[in-house]
């Protein structure tokens, strides 16, 4: 057994084939763990087992085709994990769409329950056939794909907004649930990260909303996220639960003003010292050259 920090334990990763997922199975079988990957595209599922396989990780890394939407992909899947690995440590729900997109009058219902199916049920049915098996094991450690769109307003698209919001609230609830059995229910709430789902081929675009709205000079890449879900699935966390962490450059650190700053106002103070508002002491302020 090797001296990762995941070694020997096995990880579930949804939508493991493509961006975050993807970095992070990376991540795991290079901390030794042993990963099953569950993506609804089979053929991107097919080139990642070869691609991941090639790079020397051999039978640690398996792939099942798995609509996370559906209760009985969900169930097989984790149950196929302990059939192949013989444990199920780390779960890892983080498959998702764009969803539904438009404004509130023009969305069809079908595709605001379809959003919902993939991004919220999803998640309530990884927690649910991951925390089954779980609790016969001891514990484990789950971990949701929330986002910063659940956590601010102003993030379209809305419908993709609100499923955020609400994967949060039943991480919260899941973690008090769970935690008699020693089963973390943890969230990651990335920010603007360099994924195809985000910028949809649309690269230039995706730089400049991130150069308006991100404090961190860089771009957010799934390693970024993947680095934290290490932290999340291994024993460094062990009395952390019911936790959202944001991996977001800033993002959420960056308020209203200072994306849009009021009439005259600097970028940058050009002042620094003290006031003492009504005391009746005199300020002291200098002006920075
Ligand atoms: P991606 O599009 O690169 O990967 C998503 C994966 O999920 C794909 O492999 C896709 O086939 C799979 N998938 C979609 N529907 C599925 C289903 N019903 N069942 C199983 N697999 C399914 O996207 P990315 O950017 O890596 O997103 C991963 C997660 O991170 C998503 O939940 C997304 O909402 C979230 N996120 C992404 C952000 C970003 O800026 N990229 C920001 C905040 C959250």
């Amino acid at each position: 057994m090797g001296s990762g920090r995941l070694s020997g334990r096995t990880a579930v990763i949804t939508g493991g084939s493509s961006g975050i997922g993807l970095a992070t199975a990376h991540r795991f079988l290079a901390e030794g763990a042993n990963v099953l990957i569950g993506d609804y595209n089979e053929e991107a599922a097919a080139s990642t087992i070869e691609k991941l396989r090639s790079d020397g990780h051999g039978d640690a890394v398996q792939v099942m085709r798995a609509d996370v939407s559906q209760e009985g992909d969900v169930k097989a899947l984790m149950g196929r994990a302990l059939d192949v690995f013989g444990s199920l440590d780390v779960v890892f729900n983080n498959a998702g769409i764009g969803g539904a997109i438009g404004p509130i009058v023009e969305t069809e219902v079908d595709h605001w329950d379809a959003t919902f199916a993939v991004m919220m049920r999803g998640v309530f049915l990884g927690v649910k056939h991951a925390a089954k098996i779980m609790m016969t094991l001891g514990g484990g450690s789950i971990i949701n794909t929330a986002s910063i769109a659940g956590l601010s307003s102003g993030v379209p698209p809305t419908a993709y907004s609100a499923t955020k919001a609400a994967v949060l609230s039943f991480t919260k609830n899941a973690a008090a649930e769970l935690a008699e059995h020693k089963i973390r229910v943890n969230a990651v709430s990335p920010g603007i990260i360099f994924t195809k789902l985000m910028h949809q081929g649309r690269d230039e675009l995706a730089e400049t909303t991130m150069r308006i709205v991100q404090p961190w000079p860089e771009r957010g890449q799934p390693e970024h996220v993947a680095n934290t879900l290490v932290f999340l699935a291994s024993e460094e966390s062990s009395f952390v639960t019911g936790e959202s962490i944001a991996v977001d450059g800033g993002y959420l650190a960056n308020g209203l003003l200072r994306m849009h700053p009021l009439p005259g106002a600097k970028t940058k103070p050009d002042y620094a010292g003290i006031t003492y508002g009504l005391t009746g002491r005199p300020r002291d302020v200098r002006k920075l050259s």
